[in-house]
């Protein structure tokens, strides 16, 4: 039988660990995640949030090696996604508590998702609950990343905990923070934030001064997926103001895919030129890479470079399936522009320039276009382009 985990006084890990998950809905999970959700053993014994419909067993074998299910009083339901909620029904069917407490957006997309009424009772911002011998309260956090998004904070015990918000994808048996090799956890912790806390930056910038105001210090932030922050929470606090603030480095990202390899060409010649002009380069073939390490190298960059060959009149299908994802993601403070080959019909190169420009990412360049293979002038155009994007980013970074 699988055990819960003692993770203070009164609150006990009993989440499941997903070690073969390698896509998370078009998210590269490459090292797997894990599902967190908690159990308080306080006086009206809380669980705080579930996890995947196909670990609702490995959750409920935990939770058995410390309490009986049926005592269970309360349920809080952080967040409404099915990495969370997927198991609610059965929970509360199993546990039948007095209560079941979510957001009023929690309410909303619960009955979405469900389609059945599981005792709601909708909490807000500073809205507190007596759980015997501790008090819950509430905090919102709308769009982070869901409209229904929220954390609860166990005030004795000092324990925020925050959903989605301040995990990673990452699957281990070590539960905190100071179990786990940095080098890992932080390459996960910003590739989840690239992939999908990034859009909302602004609303985490602002969210971050607002429990700053509340005067919240707490000993332990609890997520959802991977790890628990015990040694030092606010590293992880201190990450994300950096990453919300998604300021450029002296880097470039170049993407693109090639059908004979034209394409290839050119991408490997602008990347010497930002190369000779400083800048480091991070080169990635959609032939060969995943959309999510896309993101991830984007978060620190101040330009980027799509390439693409042209395909029956339209850009190839690869680079349409990345420009779309990074369009949501709505990365800020890029310049970048287009480049590649193409046969008889160069318009889709220069309708990349328009979408460019629709996700807000300043036009450093034309359109840099070849027809067939580059010959030696098409490449030392190529390799000048490399060299004026290099010149435009030093002169950003130096403003
Ligand atoms: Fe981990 Fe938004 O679900």
């Amino acid at each position: 039988m699988m055990k819960a985990v003692k993770i203070s006084d009164k609150v006990y890990w009993v989440g499941a660990i997903d070690w073969n998950l390698r896509d998370f809905h078009g998210y590269a999970t490459h090292r797997g995640t894990t599902y967190n959700a908690y159990l308080i053993l306080s006086e009206k014994p809380t669980l705080i949030d579930t996890v995947k419909h196909e670990f609702y067993d490995e959750m409920m074998e935990r939770i058995k090696s410390v309490i009986d299910p049926a005592k269970i009083q309360i349920i809080i339901s952080n967040h409404s996604e099915l990495d969370h909620s997927g198991a609610l029904v059965e929970t509360v069917k199993t546990v039948n508590p007095e209560e079941v407490y979510v957001s009023a957006m929690g309410l909303k997309d619960l009955m979405g998702h469900l389609h059945k009424d599981l005792k709601f009772k909708v909490v807000k911002t500073g809205d507190r609950i007596d759980v015997g011998d501790d008090t819950i309260s509430f905090v919102e956090a709308r769009m982070l990343h869901w409209p229904d998004s929220m954390f609860s904070y166990l005030e004795r015990e000092n324990i925020l905990f925050s959903n989605d918000v301040f995990g990673m994808h990452l699957a281990t048996n070590r539960l905190f923070d100071d179990e786990n090799d940095e080098r890992i956890w932080l390459t996960e912790a910003e590739k989840y934030y690239a992939n999908i806390v990034l859009p909302y930056s602004d609303i985490v910038l602002r969210f971050l001064e607002q429990v700053k105001k509340m005067g919240l210090a707490p000993k332990m932030i609890a997520p959802d997926h991977g790890f628990i922050w015990r040694k030092d929470p606010t590293k992880i606090v201190n990450l994300y103001a950096k990453w919300a603030a998604q300021r450029p480095t002296n880097k470039a990202v170049i993407v693109y895919d090639s059908m004979w390899g034209s394409t290839e060409k050119m991408a490997r010649q602008i990347a010497d030129g930002l190369t000779a002009g400083g800048t480091q380069v991070k080169l990635l073939s959609m032939h060969h890479s995943h959309r999510s390490d896309v993101a991830l190298e984007l978060l620190d960059s101040a330009a980027l470079l799509i390439g693409t060959p042209v395909l029956n009149s339209q850009i190839f299908p690869s680079m349409a399936d990345v420009i779309c994802y990074l369009k949501g993601l709505r990365k800020k403070n890029l310049i970048g522009t287009a480049f590649g080959s193409y046969g008889w019909n160069g318009a889709p190169i220069e309708d990349l320039m328009r979408t460019l420009e629709s996700m807000q990412i300043e036009l450093a360049t034309p359109a840099l276009k070849t027809s067939f293979v580059p010959d030696e002038e098409a490449l030392n155009n190529c390799r000048a382009l490399g060299e004026e994007i290099s010149r435009k980013i030093t002169a950003k970074l130096n403003v």
